[in-house]
C-alpha cells in the first residue's frame, strides 16, 4: 500500500524462456517472470494502482477484462505503453467479487501477444457482501486454472502460424494450465474450487470430469451465480470464466477434461473449429486424508436485476464477415454513445457460419434471452462475454454506472482474437 492507502501492484511486461516440454526451453512473453502473470487481488472499495512497465521491444497495453472502471484506465487500444514506458492506471474497485483477468489489447496485435503468454488473473473480493462458505484457500482448495492451447514447433517454439482452414485462428493441440503442460493438482480438501479462465485465442471448451460426475457451477464472468448449479459440463468460449466446486473422496483421481463443445455450427465448420476435440486439462489427485469442507450454501448472490426479456431493443449487433454491423474497427470512429446510469437492451446475432462471441468493456451485463428463451442457469449471473451461436439472437441488458467520458471509448468485440485483430470490434463512449 502507498501513503494514501492505495493498493499498489507492479507488473513488468517482458520476455522469458520456459522449459515447458523435454528439450529446448520455449521463448515466452509475460508479466514479471516472462510467462503469464501474477494473480492480482484486491477488495471491493479499495483503490488500486498498477504500475505497468513495458520492457518489450514493441508497444503493448494491459486491459482489465471484466472490470468496471473509467475508459482511460481500461487498457484498450487507446492506452498504448511504448517500449521502456510505464503506465499507471488507478481506479476504485466497485463490483461484486469475481474472477477477472488482464491481457494486452494493442490494435491488431492482441492475438500474438496473448498467445506468447501475456495474461493473468485479477480476483476481486467483496468482504462486505458476507462471505458464503466457499473454498477459499488460494492454491490449496481455491485454485486458478488458466487454460490455453498451443502448437509447438520442432525447436519447442510456440508455432504461431494460423491454419488456412477453420477461419478462427490458432487451435493448439497441446493444453497448458497456468503455463504447465500435463498438469495435476494435489487435492487436500473434500471440496476444491477451480477458477477456470479460457485464455485461449480461439478454442471453446466444454469442461467436464472424466468419470462423468457432476460438479457445482458457482460463478461466471462477473461473480457468483444466484445459487450453485449442479451440472456435468460448462462451456467457455475465449475470455469467459467459470468457478466450479468439485467434491472428491480420499485417494480418488479424476481428470478435468474438455469434451467436444456444442458450437451451434454446422457439421463441417464445427469440425475445423475444435468442435470434435477432446483434451485432458488437469488431473486432480486426492490425498489419503482430506480436510472436511462445509456444504455449499443454497444461495450465493443476488441475481442481476437490470431488466426482463420481451421489452424494446435499443441496439442491434450483427456479427458477420469479420465485421460488426457491416463495419470493421476504425480507431478514429466512435460507433455510438450510451448514457451513464442508463440501462439499454442490446441484441447480438451471429449471422456467420463461423463461431463468434461478444465481449463488452467497462461493465458486466445481464443475459435476458437466448434465441427468445429464458437464459439457462449458467447464464443467470453477471457476464462480460457471451458465446453467440449461429442465428440465435442473444439479448443482454447493459448499464454503465459511474464513469462517463465523452472522449475515450470502450470496446465491444468478438473475443476470438484472430477475429478481434481482423477488426471485428467497435467503440462506444459513455456520456
Ligand atoms: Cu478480454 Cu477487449 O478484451
Ligand atoms: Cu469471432
Amino acid at each position: 500500500r502507498d501513503g494514501s492507502g492505495r493498493r499498489v501492484f507492479e507488473l513488468r511486461a517482458g520476455t522469458g524462456n520456459r522449459r515447458l516440454r523435454p528439450g529446448r526451453p520455449t521463448p515466452t512473453w509475460g508479466f514479471d517472470d516472462g510467462h503469464l502473470g501474477p494473480t492480482l487481488r484486491a477488495a471491493r472499495g479499495e483503490t488500486v494502482v498498477v504500475n505497468v512497465r513495458n520492457e518489450l521491444a514493441e508497444a503493448t497495453t494491459v486491459h482489465w477484462h471484466g472490470m468496471h472502471l473509467p475508459a482511460v484506465m481500461d487498457g484498450g487500444p487507446h492506452q498504448p505503453i511504448r517500449p521502456g514506458a510505464t503506465w499507471s492506471p488507478t481506479w476504485r474497485l466497485d463490483q461484486p467479487a469475481a474472477t477477472l483477468w488482464y491481457h494486452p489489447h494493442p490494435h491488431g496485435r492482441t492475438g500474438r501477444q496473448v498467445y506468447r503468454g501475456m495474461a493473468g488473473l485479477f480476483i476481486v473480493d467483496d468482504p462486505a457482501a458476507g462471505s458464503p462458505d466457499l473454498p477459499g484457500r488460494y492454491g490449496v482448495d481455491d485454485v486458478p486454472v488458466i487454460v490455453q492451447d498451443k502448437n509447438f514447433g520442432d525447436d519447442n517454439r510456440f508455432d504461431e502460424s494460423t491454419p488456412l482452414i477453420g477461419g478462427v485462428g490458432i487451435l493448439g493441440d497441446t493444453l497448458l494450465v497456468n503455463g504447465t503442460v500435463a498438469p495435476y493438482h494435489d487435492v487436500t480438501a473434500e471440496r476444491t474450487r477451480l477458477r477456470l479462465l479460457n485464455a485461449s485465442n480461439a478454442r471453446t471448451y466444454a469442461f467436464g470430469l472424466s468419470d462423468g460426475r457432476s460438479f457445482a457451477l458457482i460463478g461466471t464472468d462477473g461473480g457468483l451465480l444466484p445459487a450453485p448449479h449442479l451440472t456435468d459440463r460448462v462451456r467457455l468460449s475465449p475470455g469467459e470464466r467459470a468457478e466450479i466446486v468439485v467434491t472428491m473422496r480420499p485417494d480418488e483421481r479424476v481428470v478435468l477434461r474438455s469434451y467436444p463443445p456444442d458450437l451451434g455450427a454446422d457439421f463441417w465448420t464445427s469440425r475445423v473449429t475444435g468442435g470434435d476435440d477432446t483434451m485432458d486439462v488437469l488431473e486432480l489427485r486426492a490425498a489419503g486424508g482430506l480436510t472436511p469442507s462445509p456444504a455449499l450454501p443454497g444461495t450465493l448472490a443476488e441475481a442481476p436485476g437490470l431488466g426482463s426479456a420481451g421489452g424494446r431493443v435499443d441496439r442491434g449487433f450483427e456479427l458477420s464477415g469479420f465485421e460488426i454491423n457491416g463495419r470493421a474497427m476504425d480507431m478514429g470512429r466512435i460507433d455510438f454513445g450510451v448514457g451513464r446510469d442508463t440501462t439499454e437492451i442490446w441484441e447480438v446475432t451471429n449471422l456467420d457460419v463461423l463461431p463468434h462471441n461478444f465481449h463488452v468493456h467497462g461493465t458486466q451485463f445481464q443475459v435476458l434471452s437466448v434465441n427468445g428463451a429464458a437464459p439457462p442457469p449458467e447464464l443467470g449471473g453477471w457476464k462480460d462475454t457471451i458465446y453467440t451461436p449461429r442465428e440465435k439472437p442473444v439479448r443482454i441488458a447493459v448499464r454503465f454506472g459511474g464513469h462517463a467520458d465523452p472522449d475515450t471509448p470502450y470496446m465491444f468485440h468478438c473475443h476470438l482474437l484472430f477475429h478481434e485483430d481482423l477488426g471485428m470490434m467497435g467503440q462506444f463512449v459513455v456520456t
